[in-house]
């Protein structure tokens, strides 16, 4: 079995009375996974969350980060504020930011290096829209937002990083990619993080997400090139994610 990283992005659900039980069976679950599942939650629980996963195999994180250690940023959270709570992935540029929070390229760059300066695990996130797909614009899509995302990075840099396809028309959607389409795109992916990078095909850590769940995780897991998912809606429900975990990890 390959080595799967399988990870969780709550984005804005959960609440204290939520994720209190949640907590507690995740760390079970996580026991089987060594080290090879997290999830990214609210800001406001990370307190909660470093506590509760303390001497958990699972590790933990946000969604998002400013790229400036303080200031006068309202409403922003700054990369030392992150370290405070122990704090391993950063999910920088997930699609969501783009489209309603202004994330533009340039500021995924910005946060990635921040991120990697600062010793996180960042979750970069890309992917095309359906639009683009039909428009037959996909390789172009994805070159030009990581040829941006990984600006003055190095082939050091690149292993650090966990990379995200998220192609934007299966994010919540029950619609995922065909196993064709997946492969295909997932060697262009690679053969195009090489180039940028310097780097070789075996440091790249490539996550899929996108509507992955139980019924679709395992074969979509396979697929040569992949090495995890990011997983939103399936996360939420523990017993899904908890099938998803227990089916693909060691
Ligand atoms: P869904 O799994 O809900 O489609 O979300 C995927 C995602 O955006 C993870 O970051």
């Amino acid at each position: 079995m390959k080595k799967l990283y399988l990870i969780g992005n709550f984005k804005m659900n959960m609440n204290l009375s939520e994720l209190r039980p949640y907590l507690k069976s995740y760390k079970k679950v996580a026991k089987r996974a060594a080290n090879s599942t997290g999830i990214c939650v609210p800001y406001v629980y990370l307190d909660y969350v470093s506590r509760a996963l303390k001497g958990s195999r699972a590790i933990y994180g946000v969604q998002d980060m400013y790229y400036q250690d303080h200031g006068a940023y309202t409403g922003e959270i700054s990369p030392s504020m992150l370290q405070d709570y122990d704090t391993k992935l950063v999910i920088i540029g997930h699609s969501e930011r783009r489209a309603m929070f202004g994330d533009t390229d340039e500021i995924v760059n910005k946060k990635l290096t921040t991120a990697l300066k600062y010793g996180f695990t960042p979750i970069l996130c890309f992917g095309e829209t359906l639009e683009e797909r039909e428009a037959g614009k996909v390789t172009a899509v994805i070159k030009k937002q990581l040829t941006k995302a990984l600006a003055g990075l190095t082939k050091a840099d690149g292993g650090k990083i966990f990379f995200a396809y998220e192609p934007i028309w299966a994010i919540g959607t029950g619609v995922v990619p065909t196993t064709e389409q997946l492969s295909k795109v997932v060697k262009q992916i690679r053969s195009i993080i090489t180039k940028i990078l310097d780097t070789t095909d075996d440091e790249i850590k490539l996550l899929y997400g996108g509507s992955l769940k139980p019924s679709n995780a395992k074969q979509i897991l396979a697929i040569n090139g992949v090495n995890g998912g990011l997983i939103g809606g399936a996360c939420l429900k523990m017993e899904d994610f908890k099938s998803i975990i227990y089916e693909n990890v060691e």
